[in-house]
């Protein structure tokens, strides 16, 4: 339960996945698509990334600010070497992704905390940062936030866009769990794309390992100049087959076939939790891929997860995801959709829900 990966539907999946390669397979000489590098991706890629994007963009982008990448890992990877680089500062939510603290440390970049209230970032504290220390860029996760599952508001989102504007600090947007809800505010970067690099993954949507991330850049020169020419490193394409078959599912529809059955194994994993957590303080949407449950104080975080333990499953508490100062909240993160069926799911949910009335 620990995990926080899409749910799988081989269902729906299998036969989506097999259509799609097979027509790449058709449709192009394997060895044209695969015999030398697509830097940025193809134009097709391109192209079915900008219409992949527009889900959740105000407009679909010129295709020559996208940049298909090995994931959003990888993404994160180069736009913190490229934009912050060794010695550089990088603003990030005091509660986020675990591995943001492996980049920092594998690439020399300082992390500053931002503290958070319950839509993420505070415009103060922000600022204050800003003001105070040389930041290059902000990690922003406003979107169903890992782990908080906080959403900031448009209004927050506008005064976040307008003070990195103002002090020059560029957006690294990770939106990767925002394609399963249906109703969440247009991304930070649609308020300030003149210096937004907005990610948007689809590990969370589809599946975990398909290794495909899309990137909108500021501007067509902009990804030019970050990814090629000039950028010798290639670990960051994604494998010409593998985006071309996600490329044949989005303009097939077989990506939306996809991301409905997640969303919809999802919903229903996730009423279950509603019902037998009923009374507990949970951070959670219907569409979300973890939850974020906070324990009365009496029940020390570390002794849930031994107890959840215990009982067969694995969780994981808030230290995990600490990046600021001070003891981390009293809450634990369990996903949704790691277990791989219905019947494993409620086997952990039991064990945490009973670990939580012991
Ligand atoms: C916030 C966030 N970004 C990125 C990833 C990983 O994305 P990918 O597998 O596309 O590299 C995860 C996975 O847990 C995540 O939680």
């Amino acid at each position: 339960m620990s995990g926080n990966l899409p749910p799988k539907v081989p269902h729906v999946f299998d036969d989506a996945y097999r259509g799609a390669i097979a027509a790449v397979l058709e449709e192009q000489s394997p060895n044209d698509l695969i015999g030398a590098h697509q830097f940025r991706g193809s134009e097709r890629d391109r192209v079915a990334g900008a219409a992949f994007v527009a889900r959740r963009l105000p407009h679909s982008p010129d295709p020559d600010r996208m940049i298909v990448c090995n994931g959003t890992q990888s993404a994160l990877t180069m736009l913190m070497t490229g934009l912050v680089g060794r010695g550089g500062a990088l603003a990030i939510e005091a509660l986020s992704y675990p591995t943001m603290h492996q980049f920092a440390g594998m690439l020399g970049i300082e992390l500053c905390a931002i503290p958070m209230d319950e839509e993420g970032i505070l415009p103060d504290a922000y600022e204050a940062t800003c003001r105070n220390r040389k930041l290059s860029a902000y990690y922003a996760m406003p979107t169903l936030q890992n782990p908080t599952t906080a959403i900031m508001s448009v209004s927050r989102r506008q005064t976040i866009a307008e003070i990195s504007r103002q002090y020059g600090v560029a957006i690294i947007e990770d939106d990767i769990y925002s394609l399963l809800p249906r109703d969440v505010p247009p991304p930070l970067s649609s308020y300030a794309p003149e210096i937004s690099w907005y990610i948007l993954g689809t590990a969370k949507a589809m599946a975990a390992a398909l290794k495909v991330a899309y990137i909108v850049a500021p501007s067509p020169d902009a990804a030019r100049s970050r990814f090629w020419p000039g950028v010798r490193a290639t670990y960051w394409m994604s494998g010409p087959i593998n985006v071309a078959t996600v490329s044949q599912l989005i303009t097939t529809g077989g990506a939306d076939a996809i991301i409905d059955a997640v969303r919809a194994e999802t919903v229903a994993r996730q009423a279950m939790v509603s019902q037998r957590l009923q009374g507990a303080s949970i951070g959670a949407l219907p569409e979300g891929l973890h939850v974020w449950l906070t324990l009365p104080p009496e029940l020390h975080r570390d002794r849930f997860a031994a107890s959840v333990r215990e009982l067969g499953a694995e969780i994981s508490t808030s230290d995990t995801y600490l990046f600021g100062e001070g003891d981390a909240p009293n809450a634990v993160r369990f996903g949704t959709g790691a277990a791989p069926n219905r019947q494993e799911f409620e086997r952990g949910l039991n064990a945490i829900v009973d670990a939580y009335n012991r």
